[in-house]
């Protein structure tokens, strides 16, 4: 290639990449593949297959979180409303993705709806209980029980092995030692780790560290998983094993609520809920 033809193609490769760098969509960060796609097809929309939801889209499912004019406030001299009156109805067995730009309160929600956190007003119900009558011990028997959580940051305790990591949520149970240890080789063969079980944190990938954070939350087999960026801190291939594995739990029954900067994973979605300054700003339902 004559040199002026090879600038040209630089200039535009890095033409693309300063685009790509640039691009946002209602504040959500396209991946360098969906961007690409996206020029290439111009009609390609990540919110294809879903359309507004309606009362009609929930006849016969059973309610297992419902939020009623939920506001956070933070801050006692300045006070910040981060919720701001959010109403939302999450069913058995669906798979919801909460996405918004940095800062509208996505995780703060999410850490409401998995009781880490508690509403500065408005009534969350779990299963038809009132979580404002909950004491801190029931709330902790519901995280541990019927919630699995996974982070963006793993969250793991970098002084524990793999195994033990797994095996934490069953010691708070009071499980036997050899059930627990049971359980935790087979959530790790399960999630693809077999052989790193004495691996610290520190001596695994990213995408394996967040495969034994998710071996973890399976350990008390939850009803629901709340996931926060799950594959945020991870490279695509590492990404695309953490979906695989939620997907599959979903395809288990596992209610699943997950938040996500990328758009290009709606397709596991069941229903989005757009965000907006605390605020649900839309409501999407997969077509049936
Ligand atoms: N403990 C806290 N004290 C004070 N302000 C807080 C606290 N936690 C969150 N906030 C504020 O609440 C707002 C929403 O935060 P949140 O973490 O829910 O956003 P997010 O949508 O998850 O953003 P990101 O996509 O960057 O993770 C932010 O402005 C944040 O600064
Ligand atoms: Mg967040």
């Amino acid at each position: 290639m004559e040199s002026d033809t090879i600038e040209k193609e630089t200039n535009k490769e890095q033409g693309l990449k300063n685009n790509f760098n640039n691009s946002q969509h209602d504040g959500e960060l396209y991946t360098e593949r969906e961007y690409c796609k996206k020029i290439l097809d111009v009609s390609y929309n990540p919110y294809e297959g879903f359309h507004p939801a309606t009362e009609k889209d929930d006849e016969g499912k059973k309610v297992f979180i419902d939020a009623k004019k939920i506001c956070r406030i933070f801050g006692t001299d300045v006070k910040t409303k981060v919720l701001d009156d959010v109403n939302l109805k999450i069913y058995e067995k669906e798979f919801v993705m909460i996405l918004g730009p940095s800062g509208c309160g996505k995780t703060t929600l999410m850490n409401i709806l998995g009781l880490l956190d508690t509403p500065s007003s408005g009534k969350l119900y779990i299963s038809n209980n009132l979580t404002v009558n909950m004491a801190e011990s029931e709330r902790a028997v519901f995280r541990r029980k019927i919630g699995g959580f996974i982070f963006q940051q793993f969250h793991l305790i970098n002084t524990l092995t793999a195994l033990q990591n797994v095996e934490l949520p069953m010691v708070l149970d009071n499980l036997e030692t050899d059930t627990r240890t049971q359980r935790a080789m087979k959530l790790l063969n399960l999630v693809g780790l077999k052989g790193k079980e004495n691996n610290r944190p520190s001596q695994l990938s990213g995408g394996q560290q967040q495969r034994v954070a998710i071996a973890r939350a399976l350990s008390n087999k939850p009803k629901i998983l709340f996931a926060d960026e799950p594959t945020g801190n991870l490279d695509s291939v590492s990404g695309k094993q953490v979906m695989k594995l939620i997907k599959e739990l979903h395809d288990q029954g596992i209610t699943i609520i997950m938040v996500t900067h990328d758009s290009t994973l709606l397709k596991y979605a069941t229903k989005v809920i757009r965000m907006k300054d605390g605020q649900i700003e839309q409501l999407l339902q997969r077509d049936e």
